[in-house]
């Protein structure tokens, strides 16, 4: 889960970083305001959207008087940066800068620990950077056991090849930034630039915070993070209708019971695909459990084909606790309840408990969307064939 930079700014002020002082608007008038109150000689204006390059986009500019924050907020507010419409903006105080370094801590999952990555070259691109100049960015691995304590930011301060002057300052910074990872759960904290100004502070100018969503049922905090208009319209959807569904980018919807199930059958989708034309790949991630009721199935089956991505639906299902034949009602009074709304070729796949019954039920049902295979690898072949023949509706049940 990202969060926007105020509110990685927040979590920095708790935990002891310097940040400069910093108010959200989200209309120019707002704006005009917090530049008064903040009451310095320049402010910065700064978008609030999840993705990196704002400075490039023109989503960060200074001003020279509340007038003018008022202005360049007005021509930042609507922006559309990556994709990203920008609600809100940051009003900060401009800060005095000497000099732009850069670090990062992430979740390294190769090596099962931190890494830890800084460079006193700062501010510009980072991948860009680590490209062309890959001496410069030095990476130190932390032992998530002991955490970025003093003698690992020390290290890492002198491997980037800080100022002997600077070492110290900056060093208890990174401290301070490796509270903010570990207190919060994070797998991500980056500051680019973290900036040392004219009268000799080292200030994070800028934050990039990612929280791992598997520690939220220990943070009720972050409720207020929640964050609908940044998130797939589709996901945003199948939570509120207690599905777990993860969009993708291909053109293969798949519903399956039981999450490993279900990462299996996207990879044997992508398999399939590939030799086609075009390589359909799955259009999502959905699981729906045991006890897959006709109204879990409708609502998963509403959801992906309301994704006008997917061209074609494959179900695969292994009965377990679930009989196969539960499962076949759930698809036939699925489609009842969509009606018209379904219109996508469906392939099923069931296997296990009640499999013959589940069967003959939807043979028996005969819908004209739907068409069984036998087999995982079968099911997928013909699932990825249906998505890149032009219309998939007029299929034969198998
Ligand atoms: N408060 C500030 N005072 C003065 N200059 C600033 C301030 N905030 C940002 N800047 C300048 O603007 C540049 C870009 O700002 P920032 O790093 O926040 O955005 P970005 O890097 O373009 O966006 P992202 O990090 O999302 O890619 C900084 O490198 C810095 O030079
Ligand atoms: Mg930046």
């Amino acid at each position: 889960m990202d969060l926007f930079e105020y509110e990685a700014r927040e979590l920095f002020e708790t935990h002891g970083v310097p940040v400069l002082r910093g108010i959200t608007a989200s209309t120019p008038e707002q704006a005009r305001v917090a530049a008064e109150e903040l009451g310095t000689d320049v402010v910065v204006i700064k978008a609030q959207v999840k993705t990196g390059g704002r400075g490039r986009a023109g989503g960060v500019k200074l001003a020279r008087s509340p007038q003018e924050a008022q202005a360049r907020a007005a021509d930042i507010l609507g922006m559309d940066i990556a994709g990203h419409r920008v609600r809100t903006v940051m009003v900060a105080e401009g800060a005095d800068i000497a000099a732009e370094f850069y670090f990062s801590l992430l979740l390294d999952r190769a090596s099962r620990g931190y890494l830890a990555m800084c460079s006193v070259e700062g501010g510009m691109d980072i991948e860009t950077l680590a490209r062309e100049r890959p001496q410069a960015l030095a990476r130190v691995p932390v032992d998530p056991r002991r955490g970025l304590d003093q003698a690992k930011a020390e290290e890492i301060v002198a491997a980037a090849g800080f100022a002997e002057a600077d070492r110290a300052a900056v060093a208890s910074v990174l401290v301070r930034l490796g509270e903010v990872y570990r207190a919060n759960d994070a797998t991500l904290v980056e500051v680019n630039p973290l900036v040392k100004t004219r009268d000799g502070r080292i200030v994070a100018l800028d934050g990039k915070v990612t929280l791992d969503a598997n520690a939220a049922f220990r943070h009720p905090e972050w409720d207020r993070y929640r964050d609908e208009d940044s998130d797939d319209p589709l996901e945003v959807r199948a939570r509120a209708k207690g599905l777990n569904y993860v969009k993708l980018d291909g053109s293969v919807g798949v519903i399956g019971n039981g999450a490993g199930l279900v990462m299996s059958t996207l990879d044997v989708v992508a398999k399939a695909g590939e030799g086609l034309p075009g390589s359909p790949r799955p259009a999502n991630f959905l699981d729906i459990g045991g006890g897959a009721s006709a109204e879990v199935m409708a609502n998963g089956l509403d959801i992906i084909i309301s994704d006008d991505q997917v061209k074609s639906v494959l179900v695969n299902v292994f009965g377990g606790i679930t009989a196969c034949s539960e499962v076949a009602k759930g698809i036939i009074d699925a489609l009842v309840m969509l009606g018209d709304r379904a219109t996508k070729p469906i392939v099923v796949r069931l296997d296990g408990n009640a499999v013959e019954v589940g069967r003959h039920m939807l043979l028996e049902a005969a819908h004209p969307l739907v068409q069984l295979q036998d087999t995982m690898d079968a099911a997928a072949r013909r699932a990825a064939e249906l998505a890149i023949s032009e219309r998939g509706s007029n299929v034969d049940l198998a």
